[in-house]
Parts: structure tokens; C-alpha cells; sequence
């Protein structure tokens, strides 16, 4: 797979940005990441497909808000996803990709799963039968200067930290953190998942790195979601997206698979999601 982009610098360079400048993506540009998406692929699920939503030119104009937490877009990329096993994760690896992308040509985007005007925005869209519509994400280029309620929201997400290594990853089992030394060659793309952006910055990934194996699991701080959109699995896609674009540009080999990892060696509130095997 050609990545397209330096996976580290990217990811450290990307942020959510909130307020955007009045100057707009042509027309070029908005073609050239259309026929990015076409290119990709993940090993979780169905595929994305994803529509540009020009506010200044679509039918429902004004009714296209966010509540105020994005100024100045006018430009939004809408995904849509067959609802089959495997989406969300997929949804979140596939838009991840797509987003770094986007942040290697220069532009900013904000990962949108709760404040939008979701039927105004359903309504602008092409829907298919059975298809959900989880994330939005503004597309534009980044505002010089944050707003001050930006700045607010970021401290009080923590949105610039990220949970240390020993509470994130373990091996054997999950009396024992997995260091950076014992990870050797797979530092970097556990480093690179650390990163993740996640919904409300829970960073709900876990690692587990057993008899040679990496698995990837969701930790759940509350039961299980009732929503038919539940985004701490798109969060899981986001993280493993990380991890397998950092693996594969440090030339590491290996494969996802699903395995069946007894439910006995997970904590509780964890399920499983999948597993990569080294080559
Ligand atoms: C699945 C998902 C959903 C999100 N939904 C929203 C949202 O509705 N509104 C918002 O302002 N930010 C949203 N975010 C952005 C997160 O708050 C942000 O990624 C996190 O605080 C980390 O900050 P960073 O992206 O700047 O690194 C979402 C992020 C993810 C991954």
C-alpha cells in the first residue's frame, strides 16, 4: 500500500481544529481526496463512502450547524457505512486515514460524531438503504488564531495529553504493562496509536501483547453503548489504523485476524476486536 503521506510527522501534526478560514478547498483539491478514499481498504469491515457537503451551495443551507463548536467552515465530509459487522471500526480506520491524508495537504478537520445537526446533515446527504451515518468531520483551511472558547473546550478534554504506555498496554496479561524496551521493533506503532484522536479524548484502546501476538481490545468506562452508533468502536478503527499505517511504513510485517480470545483473560468491561500476527 502506498500511504501517501510521512505517518509520524502527520500524525503529530494533526489536531481538531474548530475555527477555520474564510478562504474555500477548490474544487482540485476536494477531486484529488475523493480519489484517495476510492484507494482505501481495512482489515475491520465493510467500506466507507464518503460526500462533500458545500453549506453555501446545499439545499438545507442555514439548518447545516455544528452548535457552535466549528466557525467559519463551509465545507463538511460526510461518511456513510453499510450496517454490517465490523462498521464502526472500519468507519474509524478508513476516516482516520483519509483525515491524515487531509492534514498532509495542508488542512484542517475535526472527527464530528455529537455536535451536529445530524438530520439536517442527513438530509444533504445520499443515504442508501441500511446504511448508518455516523461522523462528519469540517474540511477547511486552519484559522491563524484559535477562539478563546477553542482553547476552553481543548483544556478541559485534556485534548493535547494522552494516557501513559503502562496504563494503555500489557503483556501476558494485565498485571503487567508492557514496556517500550520488551516492544522493541513495535515501539513506534504503539507510540503512533497512543496518539489517536478519540470521542470526548476517552482513549478507550487497550493492547495486549500475548505468546507473540498484539491484540486489540476495547475498554468500555461504561456498559456497553445503546446507541446504534456507538463511538468508542470507531475510536478502536482510529487507534488500529494508527498502529497498522505506522507498522507498515516501518516495513513490519504481519496480518489481522480475528481470533477467539477467550473471554477469561479479559478484564472486565473489555471486549475483544481483533489481533495482528507478526511475520
Ligand atoms: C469518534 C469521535 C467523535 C468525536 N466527536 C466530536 C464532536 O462531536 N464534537 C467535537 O467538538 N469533537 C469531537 N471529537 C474530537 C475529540 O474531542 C478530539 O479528537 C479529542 O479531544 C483529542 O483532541 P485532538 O483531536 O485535538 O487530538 C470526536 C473525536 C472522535 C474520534
Amino acid at each position: 500500500m502506498n500511504i501517501g503521506f510521512p505517518v509520524q510527522e502527520t500524525i503529530q501534526q494533526r489536531y481538531s481544529v474548530r475555527t477555520y478560514d474564510a478562504k474555500p478547498v477548490n474544487e482540485t483539491i476536494r477531486q484529488d481526496i475523493l480519489n484517495y478514499a476510492k484507494t482505501l481498504t481495512n482489515p475491520l469491515g465493510p467500506h466507507t463512502r464518503f460526500q462533500f457537503i458545500d453549506v453555501t451551495t446545499s439545499d438545507q443551507g442555514q439548518k447545516l450547524g455544528t452548535y457552535g463548536f466549528i466557525k467559519g467552515a463551509s465545507l463538511f465530509l460526510g461518511s456513510t457505512i453499510p450496517d454490517e459487522p465490523g462498521a464502526l471500526e472500519a468507519l474509524g480506520y478508513e476516516y482516520e486515514q483519509l483525515i491524515l491524508y487531509m492534514t498532509s495537504l495542508g488542512l484542517g478537520t475535526c472527527w464530528l460524531g455529537g455536535t451536529f445537526n445530524r438530520s439536517a446533515f442527513a438530509s444533504a446527504m445520499e443515504i442508501r438503504e441500511g446504511d448508518l451515518f455516523p461522523i462528519l468531520s469540517p474540511v477547511g483551511y486552519p484559522a491563524a488564531k484559535k477562539r478563546i472558547g477553542e482553547d476552553f473546550f481543548r483544556r478541559a478534554l485534556k485534548a493535547n495529553q494522552r494516557k501513559p504506555w503502562d496504563k494503555l498496554f500489557f503483556a501476558e496479561d494485565f498485571s503487567f504493562p508492557l514496556t517500550k524496551e520488551a516492544a522493541e521493533l513495535y515501539q513506534y506503532p504503539l507510540e503512533m496509536l497512543r496518539l489517536a484522536p478519540s470521542a470526548v479524548n476517552n482513549q478507550p484502546w487497550r493492547v495486549l501483547l500475548k505468546d507473540g501476538i498484539y491484540h486489540f481490545l476495547l475498554y468500555r468506562f461504561t456498559g456497553e453503548s445503546s446507541s446504534s452508533i456507538d463511538m468508542q468502536r470507531i475510536d478502536l478503527g482510529i487507534a488500529i489504523c494508527h498502529f497498522h499505517l505506522a507498522a507498515l511504513e516501518a516495513g513490519l510485517t504481519g496480518h489481522f485476524e480475528k481470533l477467539s480470545l477467550t473471554a477469561d483473560i479479559l478484564p472486565k468491561n473489555t471486549s475483544y476486536i481483533i489481533s495482528w500476527i507478526p511475520a
